[in-house]
């Protein structure tokens, strides 16, 4: 465990005006976005997608990291170089995701998910630090619905996401611990707070109860929102409230930094509240983006697959990193958002 190779992977990950680029979605959930614009889930097309938001001109200046798929973690750029690679020349610190997706718990109600991938995870890390990866990702997923979830579900996910952290830091790599309490349902925004309350308290007491270092760890959080179909939608201002009184009950100050995920949020909605949680005044922690669709959406709307498009999508994206970037440090303004590709 080189203690000063992950303080310093930490801090690159959080640096002021730059943000986490999610694009590690698995074949699967790569097919379904595929599919929305008519573009052929292939591994070429995979590759060649990702690549046209990685070269992106000038994107390194809002970017910290990339997440990446295993698949894409051994693809090389369009000019041949290996994509952890190319990203480093560009100052972007390439991470990986390491889960294997979520399976049902058994004998548990519907949708009370775990998720899976301990197995073999050490030697993976190894080979994935050798490959020059230095962050690794986790999701784990809380549903809440009708009696969920329960405390078996919050602390089977917290335990699962210690082990996994326990793991990345034995071998340098530092880890970005992502417990995503969806957004789907008819939940109160109320609800939602208390959800990330009782799940941000159990992942950081099996944090502890497993000796993994604070300091060395990235927490990759959703935002406290309505429930996508409650009648009422809480507001920017109110989002910020819950989401940071929740963090900083529950999140210790020694940690280098949090990232939000988007979760289904409009692309403009994930802005604007990141912006409204970092312009607030003394916060313990640095906050920024870790988005997959929020980045992306525009950029593969633009692409369709098509080669001619790319200079068009490559705009679009910098265009949202660009104004992620900004809301990072409290400094977007709707009005930004009119200079859109
Ligand atoms: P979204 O921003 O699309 O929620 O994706 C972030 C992510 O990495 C989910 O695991």
């Amino acid at each position: 465990m080189d203690k000063a190779l992950l303080s310093k992977t930490a801090a690159a990950m959080v640096a002021r005006g730059k943000g986490v680029l999610a694009a590690d979605e698995s074949s699967g959930t790569c097919e379904k976005r595929f599919k929305s614009v008519n573009v052929e889930c292939t591994e070429e097309n995979r590759r060649s997608y990702r690549n046209l938001l990685f070269s992106t001109p000038g994107v390194e200046q809002f970017l910290s990291g990339v997440i990446l798929f295993d698949e894409t973690a051994r693809q090389k750029s369009n000019e041949g170089t290996p994509i952890p690679e190319y990203l480093a020349k560009k100052g972007i610190v390439p991470g990986i995701k390491v889960d294997k997706g979520t399976v049902q718990l058994p004998l548990a109600a519907q949708g009370e998910l775990v998720t899976e991938g301990l197995d073999g995870l050490a030697k993976r890390l190894d080979e994935y630090f050798r490959m020059g990866c230095r962050f690794a990702k986790w999701r784990a997923v809380i549903t809440i619905g009708e009696g969920m979830p329960t405390r078996a579900c919050i602390v089977a996910n917290a335990q699962v996401l210690a082990r996994y952290a326990a793991a990345c830091q034995a071998a340098s790599i530092v880890p970005m611990i992502e417990p995503e309490v969806l957004l789907d349902g008819n939940h109160s925004v109320e609800r939602s707070e208390e959800v990330h309350e009782a799940t941000l308290r159990a992942t950081y007491q099996a944090i502890a109860d497993y000796n993994v270092s604070v300091e060395h760890l990235i927490l990759k959080t959703s935002m406290v929102v309505s429930g996508k179909d409650n009648a009422r939608q809480a507001g920017v201002e109110e989002v910020a409230e819950r989401t940071v009184r929740v963090l900083k009950r529950t999140v210790p100050a020694a940690q280098p930094g949090i990232v939000f995920l988007s979760g289904g949020q409009s692309d403009e909605s994930a802005t604007a509240h990141l912006n409204a949680m970092a312009a607030m005044s003394a916060l313990p922690w640095p906050l920024t983006f870790s988005y997959s669709r929020a980045l992306q959406n525009p950029a593969l709307k633009t692409w369709r697959g098509q080669s001619a498009n790319v200079a068009a999508a490559q705009k679009a994206f910098h265009h949202r990193a660009h104004m992620n970037a900004l809301a990072a440090q409290g400094k977007w303004k709707s009005e930004l958002e009119k200079q859109a590709a």
